[in-house]
This record gives structure tokens, C-alpha cells and sequence, in this order.
């Protein structure tokens, strides 16, 4: 036989069984659960202890990028080089400010926070921090649509972290949202550390907008109040959007306006939390942003029996305010597991709901929650315990295209994909939006 017939056999043989594979997985029934892995042990890597380490980003403002890094000498300052060429640095910032905390037997470096700007946007800058050490640079998102969000929740720093991440690196994403749990540092301070080294590639070159979720917390009773690490290396443009802390906060972009919730913070009708929410929204213009995301760490939408529940009370206290918005898509995490909804509101199908999903399957130590309540409830679309990312590329004013990427046995595979039309542009808001907005108007 010709030596092409055999190849061309031996690639149709290939694909037709590679195509029973996939074939025997719908919703990933059949998918073997992979186990989870240990934290990454990341070796000490000796540098000059005024060197930047551990850098990241993030939007603050209008055209403006907070860049966010540690040093540990007592000398080395809060300044941010920057410019457009590589080497030719012709801006200069020295807007922001130094903190530091201790923890226990832990010191922490110093955490300089330098808010650099205005910066033209689709832009890849390149910028030095603290005047010394690796040039490092980002681009900053565009100015209009098309836009695209990676999102990934519970990320930990496992090996499953590392190619979890190493997809997103593949994908054309402008800004990573993550909806809370980063490093599993679990009041363990060095491991913050190793997360923030983990990162860097990706977080020193996309703005990383992150809300907080149960394992930032590291509260001890009587002795230590919460999120001391997570608010001082991970902070967020919380005073430019008129909120009074880091733990919930919004942020505007190329037609989006996003609203990154507090879980575990009050959110009761009484808290500020609640207070700041609801001027937010009233604030939307969605002829300026006409979508509308919220991001927020424990899922109100939740058909796993992990963490079943846990998201009710905060949904109690504030779908409605979500719902007289119209909000888009609520983006969540803490389930190791991925699910998405219908359109869905006070827990019935509704046109004029919000699409619920849950990511927190980014990799984290404690591995997959594979147990669903039976029989999935009707608002439940796909749902799947597996590893993997989700991508958000919002095309245009009226569609955005959702696809959750499975982290297969560290291949990448697209394993879900829905087209999500905004409200703004649906009928259901046109007619209902003066009812609705007495809702978030009143006082
Ligand atoms: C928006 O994008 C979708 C999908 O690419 C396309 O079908 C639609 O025509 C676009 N609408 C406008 C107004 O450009
Ligand atoms: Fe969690």
C-alpha cells in the first residue's frame, strides 16, 4: 500500500477514536476525576533584597494602573519607571504609598503600592519599579469593545494551579477577575509570598482584579482581625469607587462596569456594604457600560452539596438590588467546581435575571467537589467537577460570548460555550427599567 493511504488511515483511525473519547464524556459523566495535588514548593530564589519581587496590577481609575510589589531593605522606594519602547523609560510615578504587616512570628517585606497614568489604552507599557531590578510590562485593556475577562476562582498554588494558569497565559485575555480564595496561605504568611512569585508572570502583565473569599480571612478571635495579608498586599481601587474598604469595591472599563462583592463582610440591608451597593448601581449608566458584572466569592446559585447554602443570606439581602439593576452575570467561586445557570431570579427561571456561574475550580489543594444534588435543579444549565478557567469575550454592546475551559489532565479543553445577550439591549429591561430603578433609588 501507498506509504500516504497508511498515514491517511492511521490519522482517520485517530480521529474517530480520539472522537469516542470526547463522545463518552457529555458533561463530563464519564470524565475520570483527576486527585489533587500538593502545594508547589517554589525554591528560594536569592536576589537583591531591594529588588521588586512578587509584582502585580491592577486597574485604578480612569486609565490608570496601580502597580503593586515588595522589597526587603530599608531603603528602596515607592516609585514606578515607565514608557512606551523597552529601556526608554519617560514617565515617572511616585503616587501611592509604602505598607507593610506582621503576623505572629512574621514580618512582611515592604509592599509599595504606585498608581502610574494616564496611559493610553491597548497599550503595552514597560516599567521598572523601586528605580532598579527587571523590566517588566503590561497592556492595558482597549477602549472599546471587544474585551476580554479570564476568570478563575480558588486558585491555590498547586501543579494544577501552574498549567490552570499557564492556559490563561495562552488566551488573548485584557483582565483577569478572580471571585476570591488566591493562595491558600491559611495563616501560613510565607506562602502569600510564593503565591505572589507564582503569579507574577501573569499578574505583572494584565491588571488582576481579585474580591476576597473565606481563606483571605486568617482571623484569629480575640486577636486578629481579619484579611490583614490579603488587604495589604492585594489592594484594590476601592476609595475610587467610593466604597470604604478593600473587601468590596467597582470598576469601569471599555463599556463594563463591574461590581467585585465582599462575601464575608456584612452585607445585611443595614451595612455599609449594602449602602455602597445600592448608590453603585444607581449610578450605572448603561448607555455608557451596557454590561454589568458582579463578582462575589459564595455562590447563590449552587447545586453542589459543597458549601450547599452558604451563599443564601447574602443573596436574601441583595438579589433584589442585583435584579432592579440587571445585572448580567454574577461570577462566583468557593464551590471546587464549575456550574452555569439559566437566566434566573429569587430562584425561578426569569428573562430579566442574571446568569449565575461558579469557578472556583482553579486548582487549589483541597481538589474537585464531585457530589450534585439530584435532580439538578431547573436553573442548572452544565455543571461539572473539573479543573479549569473560564473566558468572558464581550464582542460588542449586545453579545459576549462565555466558554469554561476544563483543565484536562493539564490539556486545555473548551468544554463549554454559551452566547449571553446583554439586558440593556433586551425588551424585558426596556419596559421594566422605570419600576426597577425606583427600587435602587429610593432612600
Ligand atoms: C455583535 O456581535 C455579534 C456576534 O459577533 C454579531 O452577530 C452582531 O451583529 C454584533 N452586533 C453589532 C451591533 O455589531
Ligand atoms: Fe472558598
Amino acid at each position: 500500500m501507498d506509504l500516504r493511504v497508511v498515514a491517511l488511515m492511521a490519522v482517520v483511525l485517530l480521529a474517530f477514536f480520539s472522537g469516542i473519547v470526547a463522545a463518552s464524556r457529555p458533561g463530563g459523566e464519564l470524565y475520570i476525576r483527576p486527585k489533587p495535588r500538593k502545594t508547589l514548593w517554589l525554591p528560594w530564589r536569592p536576589r537583591h533584597s531591594s529588588d521588586p519581587q512578587q509584582v502585580h496590577i491592577s486597574l485604578s481609575g480612569e486609565n490608570h494602573i496601580r502597580v503593586s510589589w515588595m522589597t526587603y531593605d530599608g531603603s528602596s522606594l515607592p516609585i514606578v519607571d515607565y514608557g512606551i519602547a523597552p529601556g526608554v523609560y519617560s514617565s515617572s510615578s511616585s503616587f501611592g504609598e509604602t505598607t507593610s504587616y506582621s503576623y505572629l512570628l512574621y514580618d512582611s517585606g515592604k509592599i509599595h503600592h504606585v498608581v502610574i497614568g494616564p496611559l493610553k489604552p491597548d497599550t503595552v507599557y514597560y516599567y521598572r519599579c523601586g528605580g532598579r531590578g527587571r523590566e517588566f510590562h503590561f497592556k492595558t485593556p482597549p477602549a472599546r469593545f471587544p474585551i476580554t475577562f479570564a476568570v478563575v476562582g480558588d486558585l491555590g498554588q498547586t501543579g494544577w494551579t501552574a498549567t490552570t494558569l499557564d492556559h490563561i497565559g495562552q488566551s488573548e485575555y485584557d483582565v483577569l477577575l478572580l471571585p476570591g480564595d488566591l493562595s491558600y496561605a491559611d495563616y501560613m504568611q510565607h506562602l502569600w509570598d510564593s503565591f505572589g512569585e507564582l503569579v507574577e508572570p501573569y499578574a505583572s502583565s494584565r491588571p488582576w482584579m481579585v474580591t476576597e473569599g473565606n481563606h483571605e480571612k486568617e482571623s484569629i478571635l480575640l486577636f486578629k482581625s481579619g484579611f490583614q495579608a490579603y488587604n495589604a498586599r492585594w489592594r484594590m481601587p476601592y476609595e475610587e469607587s467610593g466604597s470604604p474598604s478593600n473587601l468590596f469595591y467597582s470598576f469601569e472599563l471599555s463599556g463594563v462596569h463591574v461590581v467585585m462583592l465582599g462575601s464575608y463582610t456584612d452585607y445585611d440591608v443595614s451595612s455599609d456594604q449594602y449602602a455602597w451597593l445600592k448608590a453603585d448601581l444607581a449610578k450605572v449608566d448603561r448607555v455608557k457600560t451596557p454590561w454589568l458584572l458582579v463578582l462575589l466569592h459564595a455562590p447563590w446559585y449552587n447545586s453542589n452539596y459543597a458549601h450547599q447554602g452558604e451563599g443564601n443570606r447574602m443573596m436574601a439581602a441583595m438579589e433584589q438590588l442585583l435584579y432592579a439593576a440587571g445585572v448580567d452575570l454574577v461570577l462566583a467561586g468557593h464551590v471546587h467546581a464549575y456550574e452555569r445557570s439559566e437566566r434566573v431570579y429569587n430562584g425561578v427561571l426569569n428573562n430579566c435575571g442574571a446568569v449565575h456561574i461558579t469557578v472556583g475550580d482553579g486548582g487549589n489543594r483541597e481538589g474537585l467537589a464531585e457530589r450534585f444534588c439530584q435532580p439538578k435543579p431547573e436553573w442548572s444549565v452544565y455543571r461539572e467537577a473539573s479543573f479549569g478557567h473560564g473566558e468572558l469575550k464581550i464582542m460588542n454592546q449586545t453579545h459576549a460570548l462565555w466558554t469554561w475551559h476544563r483543565n484536562d489532565d493539564d490539556e486545555t479543553v473548551k468544554s463549554d460555550e454559551v452566547w449571553i445577550n446583554s439586558l440593556a439591549s433586551s425588551a424585558c429591561f426596556a419596559s421594566r427599567m422605570p419600576d426597577l430603578r425606583k427600587i435602587l433609588m429610593a432612600p
